[in-house]
């Protein structure tokens, strides 16, 4: 979590911080700082807690100058959302300001000798401790690298930081274990922890791995701190827009990328057939698939795994990703692990993924963030070709994610080109549900705006239900519980009493006659449903309309986003920054 960004060139560098920041705080927005390097050779620092725009109303980021600086979006893990423990931090000496993303797991005991030493710290933060760990490394170095190895030696965990030198004027970007992506600009240069941030500037990039340091000034320079020599890495052309990272019109963003669900869906069935056809081998040939994934992703697996059992008859086991451990001798090197993941960093599924590695399983990954951790540690990866998600709550990332999974059960099935059929009708129901955003508005207002939400769902549609069920809870802090329609007569009909919702999911499949008991049973005690159906049923209260198409539950996916989305706004919340949340996880 939190968000990263550097500026070396010959332009001014707050208001371009300030642009990247801002394209960042998905990342974490309690708490936000920057620090330039005047004309006088020293070190500005200005920080506070909120958001962006409210620090920067409160502190002016536009009058700091200099034409190199670092900049930082927090969501807080050690340390209380202040003012103190906001990035950047400076060293003693005010010689250096660091900004760090990730957890320094052995900070606790380094800042005890660091103190013994007679530093002095300003905030109960793990990062700090990075700052005043290098310069006191400085003191024995031969230069900045040689004392930036030292420490990386010395630190545990995930801390990949960027080191303003007042001396040399540079920025030192070392990665470990958290993003850092290096845009190569026009005499100018950026160091990230996503392309998003700096894609209005280039699309040229160089993803760097754990242990490697860059260094910008008027030109970069990259070293491996193992092989302790330099190096020259690839620079990869990022086909993303920056258009496609700003809102275009859109109150929100996840409006916008709600409705982009049909552009992108199509996108995610234009899979390269070779690759596709490599995956599908190797899934043939496993002894074993499980999937993994977190959150909205792990409902993804859910989804696809209940697929894979219909279409193949084989057991694609789902697991989540903070759970991979109790599961971890399961793995073995006739094993496949499936991996999803919309940001391609998520730490509880990349440690997943180093486990099973490490016990001889092969990795394929989904991923949308090309470059991404996730990605470049599986043997095989597909992606999702969504383009940047930027509100925290995933929506188009989602239904891509349904979508090729349920292509590759199609394909392990010997269907592909009917799997594509059936999956183009699911995207035109997307575009005509879209249409409905209004109705489904209205609809949200005056029966679902309650304290207490329930969905309920059989076969796919359970854990479609599911999703439903986070995104409300996520965005519009509504207490929401999802449940298997044959699941409430062991427990959940005690909390059904006159007025309360539920939201039914009423396939026109093998489980709707079932689905009608279980509306009856909660009928029978005074509660009200929507159903969300291909057919108007006289036992709905209210009705959200689809199309009859094969794959009905996956069509009502965008149906539940869009009711998350309308509660979020009408309860005066902000869809895009669900509080206490960050899109990319990269804490265990
Ligand atoms: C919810 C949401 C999260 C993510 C989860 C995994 O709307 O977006 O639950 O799905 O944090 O993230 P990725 O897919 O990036 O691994």
């Amino acid at each position: 979590m939190c968000g990263i960004i550097g500026y070396s060139g010959t332009r001014q560098a707050s208001p371009i911080l300030l642009a990247s920041l801002k394209r960042l705080e998905y990342r974490g927005y309690d708490s936000c700082g920057m620090a330039l390097l005047n004309g006088n050779k020293v070190i500005d620092v200005k920080k506070g807690t909120g958001r962006i725009e409210e620090v920067n109303g409160k502190v002016d980021f536009l009058s700091l100058s200099g034409k190199v600086g670092i900049a930082h979006t927090r969501w807080a893990t050690h340390g209380n959302v202040t003012m103190e423990n906001a990035h950047p931090f400076t060293s003693c000496d005010q010689k250096y300001a660091l900004i760090h993303n990730g957890i320094l797991e052995n900070y606790v005991e380094l800042k005890k000798q660091l103190i013994e030493k007679g530093h002095h710290f300003n905030s109960t933060t793990d990062t700090e401790v990075l700052v005043h760990l290098i310069e006191e490394n400085m003191k024995q170095a031969k230069d900045l690298i040689d004392a930036i190895k030292k420490t990386s030696e010395q630190a545990e965990g995930a801390f990949t930081f960027l080191l303003l030198s007042q001396d040399s004027g540079e920025i030192y970007c070392f990665r470990k274990d958290s993003p850092l992506i290096i845009g190569v600009g026009n005499n100018e240069f950026f160091a990230s922890s996503d392309i998003t941030s700096f894609l209005e500037y280039t699309n040229k990039a160089i993803i760097l791995e754990n242990y490697e340091l860059a260094i910008l000034n008027d030109e970069c320079k990259i070293y491996d701190l193992v092989a302790e020599k330099e190096i020259e890495k690839d620079i990869s052309i990022i086909e993303w827009t920056a258009e496609q990272a700003t809102k275009t019109g859109y109150p929100h963003f996840m409006l916008k990328e709600i409705v982009e669900e049909v552009e992108v869906s199509k996108h995610a069935l234009d899979q390269d057939p070779i690759k596709l056809a490599g995956i599908v081998k190797l899934l043939h040939q496993a002894k074993n698939v499980y999937f993994l994934g977190s959150g909205t992703s792990y409902r993804a697996c859910l989804i696809a795994s209940i697929y894979f059992a219909k279409f193949t008859h084989r057991n694609f086991m789902p697991i989540l990703g903070s759970e991979f451990k109790t599961y971890q001798n399961l793995f073995d090197n006739e094993t496949v692990l499936f991996a999803i993941s919309q940001s391609g960093e998520t730490a509880d599924v990349l440690e997943g993924i180093r486990i099973a590695k490490s016990k001889g399983s092969k990795v394929i990954s989904l991923v949308n963030v090309m470059g991404s951790t996730i990605m470049r540690e599986s043997d095989q990866y597909l992606t999702l070709n969504a383009g940047p998600e930027i509100a925290v709550a995933s929506t188009k990332a989602f239904t891509s994610q349904v979508i090729i999974l349920v292509l590759l059960a199609f394909a392990l099935n010997n269907q592909l080109s009917e799997g594509k059929d059936q999956l183009n009708e699911v995207i035109d129901q997307f575009e005509i549900i879209i249409k409905q955003s209004d109705f489904i508005k209205e609809l949200s207002k005056k029966v679902l705006n309650k304290q207490n939400l329930f969905l309920i769902g059989r076969g796919v549609a359970f854990p479609v239900a599911m999703e439903g069920e986070l995104k409300i809870k996520e965005i519009a802090y509504i207490h929401a519980d999802a449940l298997a329609g044959g699941e409430l007569k062991h427990h959940t009909l005690a909390l059904i009493e006159p007025g309360i919702s539920c939201i039914a999911l009423v396939p026109n499949d093998e489980t709707k006659d079932d689905m009608i008991n279980n509306i009856m049973q909660i009928k029978a005690r005074g509660g009200i449903i929507t159903g969300i159906s291909s057919e108007k049923l006289d036992i709905f209260d209210h009705y959200i309309s689809l199309g009859k198409v094969a794959l009905e539950p996956i069509a009502m996916i965008p149906i539940l986003q869009l009711i998350a989305y309308h509660l979020s706004v009408l309860r005066g919340n902000d869809p895009d920054f669900p509080r206490n949340l960050a899109k990319s996880v990269t804490v265990l």
